[in-house]
C-alpha cells in the first residue's frame, strides 16, 4: 500500500512521485437516520491544493472502498465552496470545521497517514456526513433574528448608523449558521426526534419544534439576538428577543466554557455577545419585575 505523504514533508528518494501518492480517508458512514454507523476506508490519488470537498468528489466518482468493494457514494453537504454558506461543516480529524476550507496538505502535515471524516455529533444524521441543522435555524426563529419589515411600500430612508456602530455590528453579521460553535458547546446536547408511523407530517413538525424549543438556543442565536437588538429598526422587537433569551433553553443555560468562540471559523466575538446578552437579559428581567 502506498503511504499517504504530505507534500509539506521532506521528500525522500524512496517516496513515490506526486502522481502516484494516495490520500487515505476514513469515513464514518450511516445509511439513513437512526441506523447504525460504520467506518469505511477510501483512497484517492493525491493532487496538490486539494481540499476535503475535492477528496469527497473523488470518492463519489470512484464509488469503491479502498479494498475494491463497490460502495454507494458518500453523501455530504456543500454549496458556496468559499466558507460563506456554512453547509459543509463536519468533523475533520476530530475538529468541527468547514470541509471546503480544510486543505489536505495542512491536514496531512498535522496528522500524517490518514484523514478522518465524521458527521457533526450534535445534529441528527440524514446520511453519512450530511446532518439536519434544522434546530440551529429554529433557534434563529426563536430569537427573531431579523429586522421586521412592515409591508413592501417605500418607508423612506432608514435610520443612520454611525461608522462605529457598523464596525461593532459587522463581525456579528458574518455568522454563516455553520454550527461549529454548537458542536463544541458542552451545554448543547443532541436532540433527535423520530417520526412515528401513525404521525402526520404536520404533527411531527410540531412535536419536533417543541422539543427543539426546550433545548439550549446556542451561541449563534444569542449573538444574532445581540446584533438585531442593536439595530435601530431591529430593536423595535427587542423585548420579544429578550423574552426568548430568558425563557426555557435561554442564555441562563450558558456555562461560559468559551469553547464556542475558540472554534468559530468566522472569529465572531461570541463571548462578548453572550456577556452583552446576559447584561441586557438581567436588566430586562428586573424591569419586568417592577412593571408587574
Ligand atoms: S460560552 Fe456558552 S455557548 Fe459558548 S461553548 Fe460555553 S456554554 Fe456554550
Ligand atoms: S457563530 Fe461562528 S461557529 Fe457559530 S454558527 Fe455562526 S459562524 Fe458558525
Ligand atoms: S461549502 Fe459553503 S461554507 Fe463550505
Amino acid at each position: 500500500m502506498i503511504k499517504a505523504v504530505s507534500p509539506l514533508d521532506e521528500v525522500h528518494d524512496d517516496e513515490p512521485p506526486v502522481e502516484r501518492r494516495m490520500v487515505h480517508v476514513r469515513v464514518l458512514r450511516q445509511d439513513a437516520p437512526g441506523q447504525e454507523s460504520y467506518w469505511e476506508r477510501h483512497a484517492v490519488p493525491y493532487e496538490p491544493n486539494m481540499n476535503v470537498i475535492s477528496v469527497l468528489q473523488k470518492i463519489a466518482e470512484r464509488a469503491r472502498a479502498e479494498d475494491g468493494r463497490e460502495v454507494s457514494p458518500v453523501a455530504w453537504d456543500c454549496n458556496c465552496l468559499e466558507e460563506v454558506c456554512g453547509s459543509c461543516t463536519m468533523l475533520v480529524n476530530g475538529r468541527s470545521r468547514m470541509a471546503c476550507s480544510a486543505l489536505v496538505d495542512r491536514l496531512l502535515a498535522e496528522s500524517p497517514g490518514e484523514i478522518e471524516l465524521r458527521p457533526m455529533s450534535k445534529f441528527p444524521v440524514v446520511r453519512d456526513l450530511k446532518v439536519d441543522r434544522g434546530r440551529l435555524f429554529r433557534a434563529l426563529e426563536r430569537v427573531k433574528a431579523w429586522v421586521p419589515v412592515d409591508g413592501s411600500y417605500d418607508h423612506g430612508p432608514g435610520p443612520r448608523i454611525s461608522p462605529e456602530e457598523q464596525e461593532d455590528a459587522y463581525p456579528l453579521s458574518e455568522c454563516m449558521s455553520c454550527g461549529c460553535c454548537l458542536e463544541a458547546c458542552p451545554q448543547y446536547t443532541k436532540i433527535e426526534v423520530v417520526r412515528r408511523d401513525d404521525e402526520s407530517e404536520a404533527d411531527f413538525e410540531h412535536r419536533r419544534a417543541a422539543a427543539y424549543d426546550r433545548g439550549f438556543l446556542g451561541a449563534h442565536a444569542i449573538s444574532q439576538a445581540v446584533l438585531f437588538n442593536g439595530h435601530p429598526t431591529g430593536k423595535m422587537i427587542a423585548d420579544e428577543r429578550l423574552e426568548s433569551l430568558t425563557s426555557a433553553g435561554g442564555i441562563q443555560m450558558c456555562g461560559n466554557a468559551q469553547n464556542c468562540v475558540a472554534v468559530c471559523p468566522k472569529h465572531i466575538p461570541l463571548t462578548r455577545s453572550i456577556a452583552r446578552a446576559g447584561r441586557a437579559a438581567t436588566v430586562w428581567a428586573i424591569k419586568k419585575l417592577f412593571d408587574r
